[in-house]
């Protein structure tokens, strides 16, 4: 049986599986923390995939390993292959105002979601080089090639030291903001624009590439949609430290008003994306600040009546990426004697979160996207009043596949499918799943709309 292996160096994690190559079945898995923070040195991570590898058994015998990774991270590279300064990750906003002039610069949002298939925000790396050009002179002038977390990742896993062993995907470079989805080309003068000059950038693989035993991996949300097999129809949902929606599209996507990312995806195709920074950890915020346990806010949320008597939550708790306002803060509306109970709070977190989703699905929706169904994952999904009160404030229903590590599955897949030559990656046998149903409850929804505009600056 020959033996595949999955990375998810995931913004708080690493995770590794080890799959047959043929059925997807289960065989090691390993896993370790990575530190807190928006800026990370890449040896913490290095020294987390080292460990959840001994923890997964070792990769010796599998055929092939792909590394999905966070998106967007900075990674700068000195001449001899060092890191120049620690990475800033997709949810450090320090880069917001870099944003704003880069698209000013390029002649405005139309212009950059034309060229590159966003609109640039903090998250995106093109805004972060900008802001090492503007603060870190020196390091700029030592930095001689930039790459994204997966790519540095596979680079150390394959001993790499020459800068021309830099490999990537088209998923990961998609998010960087200075390739194009449409051309499959680099725009160096995007990066020019950004650093002040053009640097070493990695090689993009097709999907199915191998590099000695390497696949060309892939971001972590294109990875989660290999890992769940995502069809056309469906709209996956990912509640983890970021929130996610997104879906496959044969097109590639320019949307002007920068809400929906036209990413690349892991199968030759296209995966339109909207990004919040506030996902799993309002539902983490709101229990530590109720003193309760998930499980028992979870008990809360679903003992209060839909839509929380009025009561609303904006949760824009770190400011927040789509829609775009990084200074943002998250605001509660409708608090009463009657309202201001545990029970209203944890429904209007709960509710708030999924209103938040449920923009992001609406925004795929505007632009053409099919939805049959909407695939509900990531950590904040395993909450039951997460799951129960998603199709009723999405509109549409709900399948929440079983607990999984859905981002290193999908690096598996990809890595089973390179090794089998194949023109398409391998069906795997699904894993159970539980589809959710409701009555929609649009008064809550529009609560919300109500009063997400009414949050003050930090
Ligand atoms: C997507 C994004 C996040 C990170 C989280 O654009 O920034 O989903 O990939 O790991």
């Amino acid at each position: 049986m020959a033996l595949v292996a999955g990375v998810d160096s995931s913004t708080q994690s690493c995770k590794v599986v080890v799959r047959d190559a043929d059925t997807g079945a289960l065989v090691r898995e390993g896993r370790a923390a990575h530190p807190t923070g928006t800026e990370v040195h890449p040896h913490a991570w290095w020294d987390a995939l080292q460990a959840a590898i001994a923890d997964a058994g070792g990769l010796d015998d599998v055929a092939a390993v792909s590394v999905a990774a966070q998106q967007h991270g900075m990674v700068t590279l000195d001449e001899s292959g060092e890191v120049v300064r620690p990475a800033l990750l997709w949810n450090d906003t320090r880069s917001a105002a870099a944003a704003v002039d880069l698209t000013a610069e390029l002649g405005g949002p139309d212009e950059w979601a034309a060229a590159t298939g966003s609109v640039p925000v903090a998250s995106l790396t093109v805004t972060k080089l900008r802001w090492l050009a503007a603060n870190e002179p020196e390091s700029v002038a030592r930095t001689a090639a930039v790459c994204l977390p997966h790519d540095w990742l596979t680079w150390k896993l394959s001993g790499g030291t020459s800068l021309d062993a830099l490999t990537t995907d088209r998923s990961d470079v998609s998010g960087t903001g200075y390739w194009s989805p449409s051309t499959e080309d680099y725009r160096t003068d995007l990066l020019e624009l950004a650093l002040g000059k053009v640097v070493a950038l990695p090689r993009v693989l097709g999907p199915a590439e191998l590099v000695g035993r390497f696949g060309a991996g892939a971001g972590d949300n294109a990875a989660a949609a290999l890992g769940v097999q995502a069809q056309p129809g469906d709209v996956v949902v990912s509640i983890g430290t970021s929130g996610t929606a997104f879906a496959r599209s044969a097109h590639p996507i320019a949307d002007g008003t920068g809400i929906v990312n036209g990413f690349a995806d892991a199968e030759g195709g296209h995966l339109p994306l909207v990004c919040t920074l506030n996902a799993s950890r309002v539902l983490d915020a709101t229990a530590a600040l109720l003193d309760v346990s998930l499980a028992d806010l979870s008990d809360l949320a679903l003992s209060a009546p839909a839509g929380a008597d009025g009561l609303a939550f904006v949760p824009y708790l770190e400011g927040e990426r789509t829609p775009n306002k990084p200074d943002s803060t998250g605001a509660l509306h409708g608090l009463r004697l009657d309202t201001m109970t545990p029970a209203h709070l944890a429904r209007a977190a709960v509710e708030g979160l999924l209103c938040s989703l449920a923009d992001a699905i609406d925004a795929l929706v505007a632009l053409g996207t099919p939805v049959s169904r909407v695939l509900l994952i990531g950590g904040g999904a395993r909450m039951p009043a997460v799951q129960r009160l998603a199709p009723a404030v999405f509109g549409f229903p709900v399948v929440v596949p079983s607990p999984s590590e859905y981002v290193a599955d999908g690096a598996a897949r990809q890595a089973a499918w390179a090794v089998s030559g194949a023109g398409s990656a391998p069906h795997w046998s699904e894993l159970a799943s539980t589809s959710v149903e409701a009555d929609p409850t649009p008064w809550v929804r529009e609560r919300y709309a109500s009063v997400r505009e009414l949050t003050a600056t930090r």
